[in-house]
């Protein structure tokens, strides 16, 4: 029976096949006249869809790489370095480089217009009531040991107080998060660079409660951080990288002269 009764299905589909190019309209041959070429397209908004959104989340938040809809973060970067962050990926992470120069897919032009679209519609300066934002990169050394008394004042209450995860619930009627991963683990901060959490410790992650660096906790004493705060608890962060992460006994860096193979293999 199941034979009989798939032949009037079989009978339509080779009704539409036999009809596909009698239409003008539905010419397949129009159809590619019309389509645009993926090099052509200078939406913003779709080359973001496209290209970001799979890492960075649909309409620049809520994705697992940091949310790009973030005045504050877009601030810090300016428009040249976000041509050259999107131009030539980060180096040691997971950005991938999108110019066609550095083996991507996008032309000068789609970069630019991406870039633009992203400032046109994430940027607000407006919203940051004036602030002076910290600068993007910084070269300042951060000193550990002061980094951790940072950490305790301005990150501990929604991240614990040695970043391995909270472990009480919020305190009631504050804008805390109680966040259970841990910030410090050496696979977590495999997957980031130094100003990758620079970004952060500047932009925040307002998608997920986040607060950026002007820390607005509750209560006296709460201000914006320094850039020497910042430099520090950055410092205390990148304190915890191990030479070989995911590895349960992986050793710290090894010391100059020590350990190293020349390419043969064979130790020098
Ligand atoms: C008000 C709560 C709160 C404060 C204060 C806070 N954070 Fe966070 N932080 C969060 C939340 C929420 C997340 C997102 C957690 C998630 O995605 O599961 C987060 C994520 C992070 C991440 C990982 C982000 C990522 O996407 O990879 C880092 C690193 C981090 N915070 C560092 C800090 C540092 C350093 C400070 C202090 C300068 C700080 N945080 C202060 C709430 C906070
Ligand atoms: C495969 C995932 C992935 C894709 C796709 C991706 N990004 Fe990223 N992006 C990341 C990660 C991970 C980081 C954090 C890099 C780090 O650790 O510094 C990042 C960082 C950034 C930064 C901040 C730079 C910095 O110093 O960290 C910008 C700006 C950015 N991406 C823009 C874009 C744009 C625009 C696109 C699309 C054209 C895009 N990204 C596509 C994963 C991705």
């Amino acid at each position: 029976m199941k034979t009989l009764s798939s032949i009037p299905v079989l009978a339509s589909l080779v009704a539409v096949l036999a009809c596909v190019g009698c239409g003008n309209s539905s010419s397949p041959v129009r159809a590619m006249e019309t389509a645009q070429r993926p090099d052509q397209i200078l939406d913003a908004t779709a080359l973001f869809k496209a290209n970001c959104a799979a890492c960075h989340g649909a309409e620049g938040k809520d994705g697992a790489a940091i949310p790009l809809a973030n005045p504050v973060l877009l601030a810090s970067a300016g428009k040249d370095n976000l041509l050259a962050i999107v131009e030539n990926g980060v180096p040691g992470s997971m950005m991938p480089a999108f110019s066609r120069k550095a083996g991507g897919m996008l032309t000068d032009q789609q970069v630019e217009a991406l870039v633009t679209g992203m400032l046109r519609n994430w940027a607000h300066p407006e919203q940051l009531n004036g602030a002076t934002v910290p600068i993007y990169a910084s070269t300042a050394p951060g000193n550990a040991e002061k980094g951790k008394q940072v950490f305790a004042h301005n990150c501990a209450r929604c991240h614990g107080e040695d970043g391995m995860g909270a472990t009480a619930p919020p305190r009631p009627n504050t804008t805390d998060v109680a966040v259970k991963g841990s910030i410090v683990d050496p696979s977590y901060l495999a997957l980031i660079t130094d100003q990758g959490l620079r970004n952060l410790v500047i932009g925040g992650r307002p998608d997920r409660g986040m607060p950026d660096w002007r820390n607005d906790a509750d209560g006296a004493g709460a201000r914006p951080m320094t850039e020497e705060e910042i430099a520090d608890v950055l410092a205390w962060l990148v304190s915890h990288r191990v030479n070989a992460p995911g590895q349960p006994y992986a050793k710290p860096f090894p010391a100059t002269g020590e350990g190293h193979q020349n390419q043969s293999g064979e130790k020098q």
